[in-house]
């Protein structure tokens, strides 16, 4: 069966973009089914670095269809940039990009919406990327989105922006925002659609022949499963869902035709917004992990938080995702390290229980004690090392280690950005 799903294990920023670029060489498909711009995939390959936001990167293969499914939310500044930054860069997308018309839109008071209920909540804010994803995505589910659909014909369009902002308006100005004007931003809207016409086409039929003929189909998860919006670390989480099960809705998938699950994990933990994270380390060596491992967000450029590796949490989300093998990254940023920690479990209370992820929420988080153990550091670059029996002692028995932890093999482990930097076991 033809469907391979990349998902993240963690919060985010696995290096997800470059294990999808290193299997988007064999895939027929590669398709998005949640978030929005709010992602940034960041992909090192033969054309140079790419900050994918919205468009997956088959689009690189010149031979692969990329599909952005009815799940994702749609900047149209966003995707039209891209694109020209892609045609620029001689990459011609025309005929290998499908966009579905039922892609929700990002509309201006999206972003206002999220800005003024973050200010709102004062210490309690999510900590968002600011791309106006609560807000799209609280208006598709209460029947108030704007889709691709509605931009088809601008008569309609108008109707329905203008109906939105008879609701938006007033709570807008309450919060001292001036009211929107259809007129100010709906024609640049059109615009931007008129751009992306030829590429507004559902993709169901032909994603439903590919499987058919058991052509290879490639799923990029954006964001993470602690981000999931029912199973993450609500409410520091994302609007959309982000767990495997996310491709029916998202993309039109059925379960049936998914035969390997590829969980993400960096060889550490990452977060960037507000939240709990158990093992963040708030030293020197949380400095150290974060200029090794250049951790900055890709779209906000805020400084991420950094910390040991969190067994609790990666060996959870592979068995919710059905995890089939775990591809671990940027091992290369502990190169440096003289000792490395990792959390196996989590204690709380005066007495030590033993807590697991599914039984608390996010402020259970927030109490708990993670349990170390420590490993020796290999204190060698492994960045130019391509076999798994040449890595450094230490490094191969931490893989075995988490590997053990986490209940799952791991199939692949990567020292660099770029796709040569792969290590496949
Ligand atoms: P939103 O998705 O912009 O609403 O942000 C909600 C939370 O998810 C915040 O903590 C963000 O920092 C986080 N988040 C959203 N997208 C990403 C991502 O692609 N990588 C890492 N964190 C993300």
């Amino acid at each position: 069966m033809p469907v391979t799903v990349v998902i993240g294990t963690q919060w985010g920023d696995e290096a997800k973009g470059k294990i999808s670029d290193v299997l988007a060489e064999d895939a027929d498909i590669v398709a998005r089914f949640n978030g929005g711009d709010n992602a940034g995939h960041t992909v090192v390959n033969q054309f140079g670095t790419f900050k994918q936001r919205l468009i997956p990167s088959g689009i690189f293969n010149d031979k692969t269809i990329s599909v952005v499914g009815p799940g994702v939310v749609l900047n149209l500044n966003t995707i039209t940039t891209e694109i020209a930054d892609l045609n620029s860069r001689g990459i011609d997308i025309n005929d290998r990009l499908w966009v579905s018309p039922r892609c929700q839109i990002v509309m201006p008071y999206h972003k206002l919406i999220e800005e003024l209920t973050e200010k709102a909540k004062g210490d309690l804010k999510t900590g968002t990327t600011k791309r106006g994803m609560s807000p799209v995505y609280a208006d598709k589910v209460s029947y108030n989105g704007i889709r691709l659909f509605d931009l088809m014909d601008k008569e309609k369009a108008y109707k329905k922006i203008k109906t939105q902002l008879a609701i938006k308006n007033p709570t807008l100005e309450a919060f001292g925002f001036e009211p929107l004007r259809a007129e100010d931003f709906v024609e640049e809207a059109l615009e931007k659609f008129e751009l992306i016409r030829h590429v507004v086409r559902e993709a169901f039929e032909l994603m439903h022949n590919a499987l058919i003929d058991q052509s290879n189909v490639l799923v990029e998860g954006a964001q993470s499963t602690l981000l999931d919006n029912t199973w993450g670390t609500y409410p520091y989480c994302t609007s959309s869902t982000t767990v495997v099960g996310g491709i029916t809705a998202g993309l039109g998938i059925a379960p049936k035709w998914v035969n390997r699950v590829i969980g993400v994990a960096k060889a550490y933990m990452g977060r960037v917004g507000n939240g709990p994270f158990p093992t963040e380390l708030l030293d020197e060596t949380g400095d150290h992990i974060r200029e090794e491992g250049q951790e900055y967000g890709t779209v906000t450029r805020r400084p991420r938080r950094c910390g040991w590796f969190d067994a609790e949490l990666v060996r959870f989300s592979s068995m919710l995702n059905g995890v089939s093998e775990i591809a671990l990254t940027k091992l290369d940023v502990l190169d440096k390290l003289p000792e490395i920690k990792y959390s196996t479990h989590y204690e709380i209370g005066e007495d030590n229980q033993t807590l697991r992820y599914w039984e608390g929420d996010a402020d259970k988080l927030f109490e708990c004690d993670p349990v170390y153990e420590t490993s020796e550091g290999w204190l060698e670059a492994t960045s130019e090392i391509r076999e798994f029996e040449n890595l450094p002692e230490n490094a191969k028995e931490y893989i075995e280690k988490l590997e053990m932890l986490m209940g799952c093999p791991i199939s692949m482990v990567s020292v660099g950005p770029s796709r040569e930097e792969t290590i496949i076991i």
